[in-house]
């Protein structure tokens, strides 16, 4: 059966979910239903098909605004501050990882940047990385197609283009599958 990504609701057992993060656990179990009613945010929670009240894994997303450095090819021409789709956080239960769903949740987002800013503009994704293995997670799936855009060195941001690209993409692979 094929693992579910819907919006967060009540239901689901937010504070069984572990990710291995504490920040990420304590926002998904306290703050992540009430950021979402409040529309301040979106959380997305992939549902095990044995029990859809089990969290396998979370995305947030919301809205910024960003400057982009000079120094980003793909920011050359744009006007600081620029609007952006924020991947703000993500995890995976870790009885799931390694297992695809932090690169299903990842394209999940591309897609929703670029169906955001084909609605009401963009500049692609930005995605605020928590630590150096969480960047390396973004870098291994993004390659040098990311582009660091702070001093820390974990605010990374994947230009439109990009998105529309993998975005399309997704949707080729989507319409090949049977019965789609
Ligand atoms: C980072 C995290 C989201 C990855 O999720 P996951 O479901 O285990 O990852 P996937 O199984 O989808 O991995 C997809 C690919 O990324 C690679 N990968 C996974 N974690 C990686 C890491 N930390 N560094 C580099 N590559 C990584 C996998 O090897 C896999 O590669 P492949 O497609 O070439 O085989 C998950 O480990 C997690 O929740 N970590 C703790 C919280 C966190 O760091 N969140 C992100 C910050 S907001």
């Amino acid at each position: 059966m094929r693992v579910k990504l819907t919006r967060i609701e009540k239901r689901h057992n937010r504070k069984k979910f572990d990710c291995e993060n504490k920040d990420l656990n304590d926002f998904l179990a306290h703050s992540a239903r009430t950021s979402d009613k409040k529309r301040m945010t979106r959380t997305y929670v992939l549902e095990d098909p044995g029990d859809p009240n089990t969290v396998m894994g979370y995305v947030t997303l919301t809205s910024t605004s960003i400057d982009i450095p000079d120094e980003c090819y793909a920011g050359r021409k744009l006007k600081n501050p620029v609007p952006a789709l924020l991947l703000a956080k993500m995890g995976i239960d870790k009885r799931y990882k390694g297992q695809g769903y932090g690169k299903r949740l990842l394209t999940f987002s591309i897609v929703t940047a670029s169906e955001v800013s084909d609605k009401i503009g963009g500049i692609g994704l930005v995605i605020d990385a928590k630590d150096e293995e969480a960047k390396a997670f973004y870098v291994h799936r993004g390659g040098s197609d990311l582009e660091v855009i702070d001093e820390s060195g974990l605010k990374l941001w994947l230009p439109i283009d990009i998105c529309d690209y993998l975005a399309t993409l997704q949707q080729q692979k989507s319409q090949q599958k049977p019965g789609a």
